[in-house]
């Protein structure tokens, strides 16, 4: 032994000043003397953490678009960011530790490869929550787990305090995940998964665990499900509450910025704008999905930006049942993200977005909206805009770093956008013609309720509103709104 017993010698009679914690609360005397992880070591296991978030992120992402079920879309929005910014603390971490951050784009493992493609490629979202939340999530939990256990409390405490951090959401999105699969999966579907199940866990024990710490079994995973490419699907989906998807018979921007309306009848109007936000994440998974080969900022910030439309969504969700109208009764529209998703290629999707937001930007946009919320006295109204517009800033900053910087000038960014978006086929007549809508006029029946729970006699020139996207354009827009 190179160190014979000083440490044990020393323990004995080791005193902090007046007793105060010892190594700033870290960890004992003793704690601290055991070794741990080498560093090379430690960037081996956060290596795997690192591509773990990353191929969750990137499944999150491909998969919320054509996911029908609301409740899923929303909480993969929110998984998807949170796996994002943990990437970017682990490839902060990673470059930290001698390493130059180049070798964060190598698969560490072709087992771990498989088990991810797996799950990308689940056939149906039962299968996908499994997936994701009974088996790779809880495999990257109690890798960081034994991290903490296993590394040195002094020397890698930049490592233990992100392993740390991450795990409050890894556990958030877990508990989300396990209430899932209680509600999506029932037994039959749960007998029908073994097999993949046992598959997944055999990918495992190949990659020796998720973080490499164990010994591989030296069988390497087989592909099921993975076995053909997984091919993107941009089709936005719904579950079967949402009515009447192809509405276009209500212009809420007409009825916005036209003075002779009440600021309560405007609050209910800009409820029905948020949670038509939907078809933003829809839109902008897609594009997140099929952008290759950009720096990780730009899928960061993205995903942020994603994350906080599905909140927009969610706000809408909160503020209507708020003044009793059953959203279900609403048309909620998809023919943005459909359109978009549909008819442009990625990069031409993000011009339309960032044309769309900077025309937020002006005293008559998100600024206007939040004057209305405050105006109307609904309290919830008014929060529920005063962040909206403060989102609405950070995306105009997002679409100036990652879209407007592709172009010469930003007059010419701008340009392009309204370019694209006006290459969208205005379809209001055709989804008439084919039967998809009738445009059916839902406004009247849903100020109704608002009006019964706010106690007052409906305004009758309120009541009377009827402007479509036929004959009204949105304020300087040809097609919906979407923010
Ligand atoms: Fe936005
Ligand atoms: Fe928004």
């Amino acid at each position: 032994m190179p160190f014979p017993c000083t440490a044990a010698h020393d323990l004995g009679t080791y005193q902090t000043y007046r007793g105060l914690p010892t190594l700033a609360g870290l960890t004992t005397m003793a704690g601290a003397m055991n070794p741990g992880l080498s560093v090379d070591q430690c960037v081996q296991r956060l290596k795997r953490y690192h591509y773990a978030f990353k191929r969750l992120h990137e499944i999150f992402t491909a998969r919320l678009t054509a996911e029908p079920i609301y409740e899923l879309k929303t909480a993969f929005s929110l998984h998807a960011h949170l796996c994002a910014e943990h990437v970017s603390t682990l490839r902060a971490r990673i470059a930290e530790m001698r390493e130059p951050p180049l070798g964060l784009d190598v698969t560490p493992d072709t087992n771990l490869e498989v088990f991810f493609d797996e799950i990308l490629s689940a056939p149906q979202n039962q299968t996908l929550v499994t997936g994701l939340y009974t088996k790779a999530l809880p495999a990257l939990k109690a890798g960081m787990e034994r991290h903490l256990r296993e590394t040195h409390p002094l020397v890698d405490h930049p490592s233990i305090r992100l392993c740390r951090f991450a795990l409050l959401e890894v556990d958030d999105m877990i508990r989300f995940g396990e209430k899932a699969v209680d509600c999506l999966v029932d037994q039959t579907e749960a007998a029908g998964m073994v097999t993949w199940l046992k598959l997944l866990d055999d990918a495992l024990l190949a990659a020796g665990s998720l973080d490499g710490s164990q010994h591989s079994s030296g069988v390497p995973a087989v592909r099921g499900y993975s076995a053909k490419p997984f091919v993107y699907d941009p089709t936005p989906r719904r579950d079967e509450r949402f009515i009447d998807p192809y509405n276009r018979g209500v212009n809420p921007e007409a009825f916005l910025y036209d003075p002779k309306f009440p600021n309560n009848a405007k609050v209910l109007m800009m409820l029905f704008k948020r949670i038509r936000e939907l078809d933003v994440p829809e839109m902008m998974g897609s594009i997140i999905s099929e952008t290759k080969g950009k720096p990780w900022g730009y899928y960061r910030d993205m995903s942020r930006q994603l994350w906080d439309e599905a909140r927009h969504t969610m706000m809408g969700e909160v503020g209507l049942t708020s003044l009793g109208i059953d959203w279900r009764k609403i048309p909620i529209t998809w023919t943005f993200s459909r359109n978009l998703n549909t008819q442009l290629k990625a990069m031409d999707r993000h011009a339309v977005l960032f044309f769309i937001e900077q025309g937020l930007m002006p005293r008559t946009g998100k600024r206007y909206e939040w004057e209305v919320g405050m105006a109307s006295g609904d309290a919830l109204a008014g929060l529920f805009q005063d962040y909206d517009w403060a989102d609405e800033v950070l995306h105009a900053s997002i679409g100036r770093q990652w879209y407007v910087k592709e172009f010469a000038t930003p007059r010419e960014a701008i340009a392009y956008g309204d370019q694209c978006w006006s290459q969208i086929a205005s379809d209001y007549r055709e989804l008439m013609e084919k039967g998809l809508t009738e445009h059916r006029n839902w406004w009247p029946e849903v100020y109704r309720t608002a009006c019964r729970h706010w106690n007052i006699e409906p305004d009758p020139v309120v009541l009377a509103y009827d402007t479509t996207y036929e004959s009204t354009r949105a304020d300087l827009q040809e097609l919906p709104m979407s923010e």
